[in-house]
Parts: structure tokens; C-alpha cells; sequence
């Protein structure tokens, strides 16, 4: 994975500067030297459309971000405030926020200059973004509340979860556009977001290690099935998976109803890539506000969308023992590929399997089996699919971007599987 340098301004961000400084003032609030000592600007020079090339040529002796400030910054009260809004308007949420006096706690978060003036980039780029990573900061201190985190460590995970993907700020926009089908030049740019969010937090933000480590690793999962380093559960920090687990709830929250619900069945779906800790906290928390009763009534179409799953996981299952029949003939990387794709495949296979649905073989069979069940199971089914679709998919990118990385041989190569994982 690439190891993105500070020295070199980075051309998104510099773009979301210049957009931000039309709202608002942004200078540089120190003199901006090249890495060899040309002064590239003056401090107190406003920065603009006009400072663009200057900027975008020279290696700098310091980080860009550390070198501007900006008038009207977000504030300890604006993240308190915006925090409320998030908490009212997330009611699903509310078992991981009541009682515990979450809010106050934003305002212990440090913000460096350097760190405001991010925020405030990131804000004014997107008005999304900042109840984004605050839902994360919220999430991360209520379940570290519950997970009875000492104090230290709630200020770890509070500080990631704002901070979270501040990387992104470092990526083409157009890649960060989720309806669009990732490419895996676009998938590869996403997967380094945490890498440079970690330098950032460091370098930029004076952040201590464990938080900028909990950054690092705010989309590794404990089956080694996330990125960027793809690190088992044993080489995760607590922070790090409790900010995870946070930002996976938070994803839930803003795409749908019911997410604590659903964020209970996509914790256990494979059981070691969360902490068996974080998914009883949220089952927990999801026994406090469950409804009575679960309308979910299964209809034809979800008979068809269930009988195409069952499809799809023949087919691929199909493609993945051509591949494995093969694999003497072909290089050593098309089988840690293999070998990586195989064991997460049979993670998402067995909790197919657990929902009974592969046993079925034909559609009328699945709608009795969907029609059989009622309330809570039918609604947990549903859930169980949901993930499981989401969850091929994640599959087929991965195994998109890491075959591209190997060669256009391999990339051709898995191309066919990659297509049935993906096809929802
Ligand atoms: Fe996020
Ligand atoms: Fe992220």
C-alpha cells in the first residue's frame, strides 16, 4: 500500500482549499517555505485560485495543512451542536446514547489549528461530512461507555471517530461518489484514505499514536478481510476495532431504518471480524428499543431477489473450484489471492447457510420458507440477505483491487468471479 508524503501538496485537497476559501477567509498563518527554501508565500496571504500553482509545484518544508488558518473555524460548540442533531435525528441509535453525558465529552477532543482548519475544509465541502465523523466520535464513546473503556481510551476513540476520514479529504470526489460502480483504480485510491488519515493525526494534528493508529485500522476487520493491511484480529488495537464498529453503525444509520438491528446481524454475520464483546453490547443496546412487533412481509419479489443470491453463490462456488483446479499452472500471488477470496467466501456461504435458504432449490421453495416464518425471523432473514448481497459485493472489490495490484494478467484472470460476486 503506498505511503503517501506530506512534503507534496495534495491536488483534492488543494482544490476543497481553494473552494472553501470562497466562503470563507483562509491564510497562511505562517511563511510557506519549498523544501528548499523558496518562499512560496507570505504569512497572512490570502490563499485563492491564484496561489494554486505555486502550491501544486514545490515540495513543501512543512505540511500545507499545518500552515493555514481559516476565519470562522468549527468550534467545540459547533460540534456539540451539530452532535445534538445527529442524536435527534438518528432515534434508532438512541440505547448508545442515552445516560451517559456523550455530548460534553466532544469539547475534551484537542483541536489544533491545523485540525480546525481541516474540519472547516471538510465541512464546507460537503455539509454531510462533519455530522458524519461526529455520529462516529458519538457511536465510538457509547460503545465505549458500555465496553467500560478507561477514560484515556474514550478520549482515543472519540478523537478517531471525529478524525476518522479525514483522509478523504485526499481523494478524487468523484471516487467518494457511492452510487457510482468502483473501478479499482477508484477502490484502490479509497483503501489508502486511512493511511493518510493516520499521518494526518499525527504529522499534522498532534494527535498521540493510539489515536492515529485507531485511524489506521477504521476499516480492518478481525478476519483480515479489510483494508488497507488486511491485519488479523490478534495485530488490532481495542480503540481501533471499537472505532470500527462505530463507523459501521454510523453507515447503517444514514442508508436505512432499523440500524441497530441491522448493525447487530452485520457484527455476528462472520463471527471474528468484529470484537465477541462490541456485537453483545449491541445486541444489548438493540433489546432496550425493540419494537413489539417487526413488519416484514416478504413478498414474491423477495423470493426472486433470494433465489437469484442462491444463484449467484452456486456460480461463484462453481468459478472458485475452476480457479483452485488451475492454480498449479498460475503464479504463487494468483494463490494468496485464491486463498484470501476462498476464506471469506465461506464465511458469507455459512451464514447463507444459516438462514436455511440453502437447502432450497427451487423459488416456490423459498417463498414457503420466506412465508413460514413470521415477525422477527422474517425481518432477521431479510437482514441476513441484505448483508449478504452487501457483503459479496465488498468481496468483489477487494478481490478487484488486489488483482490489479498483482498484474493485468490476474486482473483478467479472477475478472469472471469478480463479475459474479459483484452482479446484485
Ligand atoms: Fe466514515
Ligand atoms: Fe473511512
Amino acid at each position: 500500500m503506498e505511503d503517501p508524503s506530506l512534503a507534496r501538496v495534495n491536488q483534492h485537497y488543494l482544490d476543497r482549499v481553494i473552494a472553501a476559501s470562497q466562503q470563507r477567509d483562509i491564510e497562511a498563518s505562517e511563511d510557506i517555505y519549498s523544501e528548499n527554501g523558496i518562499k512560496l508565500l507570505s504569512k497572512g496571504a490570502r490563499i485563492s485560485g491564484a496561489s494554486q500553482e505555486r502550491l501544486i509545484l514545490h515540495k513543501l518544508k512543512k505540511p500545507l495543512e499545518s500552515c493555514l488558518s481559516v476565519s470562522e473555524g468549527i468550534d467545540a460548540n459547533q460540534l456539540v451542536a451539530i452532535g445534538q442533531q445527529v442524536i435527534e435525528s438518528a432515534p434508532g441509535l438512541a440505547p448508545l446514547f442515552n445516560d451517559f453525558g456523550l455530548l460534553p465529552r466532544l469539547r475534551d477532543i484537542p483541536l489544533n489549528p491545523a485540525t480546525i482548519s481541516m474540519l472547516t475544509v471538510a465541512h464546507s465541502h460537503d455539509p454531510r461530512m462533519l455530522p458524519h465523523y461526529v455520529l462516529v466520535a458519538l457511536l465510538a464513546l457509547g460503545l465505549g461507555r458500555r465496553l467500560k473503556l478507561t477514560e484515556t481510551e474514550l478520549g482515543v476513540v472519540a478523537a478517531a471517530g471525529l478524525l476518522h476520514d479525514i483522509g478523504e479529504l485526499y481523494i478524487d470526489q468523484r471516487h467518494l461518489d457511492r452510487s457510482q460502480v468502483l473501478t479499482p483504480e477508484a477502490w484502490r485510491q479509497i483503501a489508502v484514505h486511512p493511511v493518510i488519515g493516520h499521518k494526518l493525526a499525527r504529522e499534522v494534528c498532534g494527535m498521540p499514536d493510539a489515536v492515529a493508529q485507531a485511524i489506521l485500522q477504521h476499516h480492518e476487520r478481525g478476519d483480515g478481510g479489510g483494508y488497507p493491511r488486511g491485519l488479523p484480529a490478534k495485530e488490532l488495537g481495542r480503540e481501533g476495532r471499537v472505532v470500527a464498529a462505530a463507523e459501521m453503525i454510523a453507515s447503517l444509520a444514514e442508508h436505512g431504518e432499523h440500524p441497530l438491528e441491522r448493525a447487530e446481524v452485520a457484527l455476528r454475520i462472520v463471527p471474528i471480524e468484529y470484537d465477541p464483546d462490541l456485537v453483545s453490547v449491541v445486541s444489548q443496546a438493540m433489546g432496550e428499543c425493540r419494537p413489539a412487533e417487526y413488519r416484514f412481509a416478504p413478498d414474491a419479489q423477495d423470493a426472486e431477489r433470494t433465489h437469484a443470491l442462491f444463484s449467484r453463490i452456486g456460480r461463484a462456488l462453481e468459478l472458485m473450484n475452476q480457479i483452485q483446479h488451475e492454480l498449479p499452472q498460475r503464479e504463487p500471488a494468483s494463490r494468496q489471492l485464491y486463498d484470501r477470496a476462498h476464506r471469506r467466501f465461506g464465511m458469507i456461504q455459512r451464514a447463507f447457510s444459516s438462514t436455511g435458504l440453502d437447502l432450497c432449490g427451487e423459488r416456490k421453495d423459498f417463498e414457503q420458507l420466506l412465508g413460514d416464518t413470521s415477525g422477527w425471523l422474517q425481518f432477521e432473514v431479510g437482514l441476513v440477505l441484505g448483508e449478504i448481497r452487501w457483503r459479496l459485493r465488498e468481496l468483489a472489490r477487494d478481490l478487484a483491487m488486489r488483482a490489479t495490484q498483482v498484474s493485468p494478467a490476474e486482473a483478467s484472470y479472477f475478472q469472471p468471479l469478480v463479475d459474479v460476486l459483484h452482479d446484485g
